[in-house]
């Protein structure tokens, strides 16, 4: 578990909460920490749709609650003929720290591939921002003993050849896809050991300070039932939240998981 790298709780909305329904679900989590606090060590974000990040933004400081601006995804390009797309260097200046890079959802339905998600990760690192890179295998890969291998690649694809100080800022989620919305999760065990299997590829790429100070998030179906047991689990760092994350009151009580 998180140690000296901390923790990061992650609520991932995908396309739910418009911008009237953020500012109300901020006022909801805002009044449940402040009764029972963010754990020291730990951090909190949350990745609206773009349409809600400038009432997120509000609505954080107006509540005076610590949750850092996130966002879904980012185009990889500057500026350009690129319609219905939005740049990092927008978000950037929104005041957005995280930016979510090849969600599995985006890799199949968007036709994300390695080469595109590494190259929002350039965008994403230009503008000072952090990645959370998204990685994880299909039930299939899993059950023919090619899950460590796949991820593995997925890490190495985004993250190899950038600076040890680069690679240590960013934040990966592993997110089997055959946990995410499912009801199902990856058992502590399970994740614990992929998440060290990532953790000794950053290693290998970017050497041991960079293993050391990455944060490694487990993703899919995480409940404040299954939370805490998972946050034990060797080399887990935190947690990217869909489903459970648009419950104020459930996201609360796994940001505080364990604690
Ligand atoms: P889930 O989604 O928690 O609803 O499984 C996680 C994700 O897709 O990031």
């Amino acid at each position: 578990m998180g140690g000296e790298r901390g923790v990061l709780v992650s609520g991932n909305w995908k396309m739910h909460q418009d911008h009237a329904e953020t500012a109300k679900f901020v006022q909801e989590l805002a009044a449940l920490l402040r009764v029972s606090g963010v754990p020291a060590g730990r951090e909190v974000s949350i990745h609206p749709p773009f349409t809600s990040l400038p009432a997120l933004q509000a609505a954080v400081e107006a509540e005076r609650v610590p949750v850092a601006i996130g966002a879904q995804t980012c185009h990889f390009a500057e500026a350009g003929a690129y319609t219905g797309e939005v740049s990092a260097q927008m978000l950037a200046r929104l005041g957005v720290a995280y930016v979510i890079a090849g969600h599995s959802e985006r890799r199949a339905q968007c036709g994300e591939t390695d080469e595109v998600v590494r190259s929002k990760v350039d965008a994403i690192c230009r503008h000072e921002m952090r990645p959370v890179l998204c990685v994880g295998e299909t039930a299939g890969e899993r059950r023919h003993g090619a899950a460590v291998a796949k991820v593995r690649w997925q890490v190495a694809a985004a993250l190899a050849g950038r600076a040890a100080g680069t690679v240590a800022s960013a934040v990966i989620a592993y997110e089997p896809l055959w946990a995410i919305g499912a009801g199902q999760t990856a058992t502590p065990g399970d994740a614990g050991e992929m998440c060290s299997a990532i953790r000794d590829e950053v290693g290998r790429l970017a050497g041991p300070g960079a293993a050391a100070a990455v944060r490694i998030q487990y993703g899919g179906s995480v409940t404040p039932a299954t939370a805490a047991a998972l946050l034990g689990a060797d080399s887990v760092d935190g947690f990217l939240v869909g489903g459970a994350s648009l419950d104020a009151g459930q996201f609360a009580a796994i940001v505080r998981a364990g604690a």
